[in-house]
């Protein structure tokens, strides 16, 4: 089994990068591989809503990775996405990111388990959190929490190496993971068969 991992912040090395890492080492030990995919420095183009995507992929092609992600989250059991926290909200990189891989391909994501986690200096965590569980809640997604939201404070990187209680957050998220995971590999093994969905009706405007 494998957790995918996306670090919304610029820097490969920085806290949300350590917080991920406090995840991905717990869940080893609990027997699952895990991948942090790092959005880097690289411009990513925000989704314009062309309405393409759904029969061919995103349409902005592989420069930024959106593609490649969504294949690599084809083959992934779980996932686990972080952001630094700017002006109170996700870093706008993972906003863009994650609007493309869901408006093209949310169905990848049906009942495998994501969690959000939030990296700041001191506020906005919250709200952050929040923005990043919306991508679960629409798209059949199980959320995976902890024993505190999953937060982790520091400002410059290597800093959030001094918040012990987040780095313990990381890993009890990470122990809830692998729990939920085996949880769900019991059942298919079982026989259980994934819920049905409705066909979609849309009601936002009357005809
Ligand atoms: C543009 C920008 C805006 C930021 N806004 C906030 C904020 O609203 N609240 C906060 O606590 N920290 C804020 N920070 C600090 C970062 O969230 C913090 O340094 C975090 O550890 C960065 O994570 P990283 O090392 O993974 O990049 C901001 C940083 C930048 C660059």
């Amino acid at each position: 089994m494998k957790v995918l991992m996306l670090n919304g912040s610029a820097r490969p090395n920085g806290n949300t990068h350590r917080a991920l890492v406090e995840v991905g080492e717990q869940l080893k030990k609990e027997g699952i591989d895990y991948e942090i995919v790092n959005l880097g420095v690289k411009p990513i183009l925000d989704c314009v809503g062309c309405g393409q995507c759904s029969q061919k992929g995103c349409v902005f092609g592989d420069e930024d990775g959106v593609n490649e992600f969504i294949q690599k989250a084809r083959e992934a059991d779980g996932f686990v996405f972080g952001t630094p926290v700017y002006y109170a909200h996700p870093s706008g990189r993972i906003q863009s990111f994650l609007d493309r891989v869901f408006y093209s391909s949310g169905a990848v994501f049906a009942f495998k388990p994501g969690a959000a986690v939030a990296v700041a200096r001191r506020g906005g965590t919250s709200a952050s959190f929040d923005v990043l569980n919306k991508y679960f809640g629409i798209s059949r997604m199980p959320i995976i929490g902890s024993t505190y939201w999953n937060l982790v404070h520091g400002a410059a990187p290597g800093e959030a190496e001094q918040d012990a209680e987040g780095l313990q957050t990381m890993r009890n998220l990470a122990r809830n993971m692998a729990y939920f995971l085996k949880c769900q590999a019991a059942g298919r093994e079982a026989g259980i068969p994934l819920p049905e969905t409705e066909r979609t009706s849309r009601t936002n405007f009357i005809r």
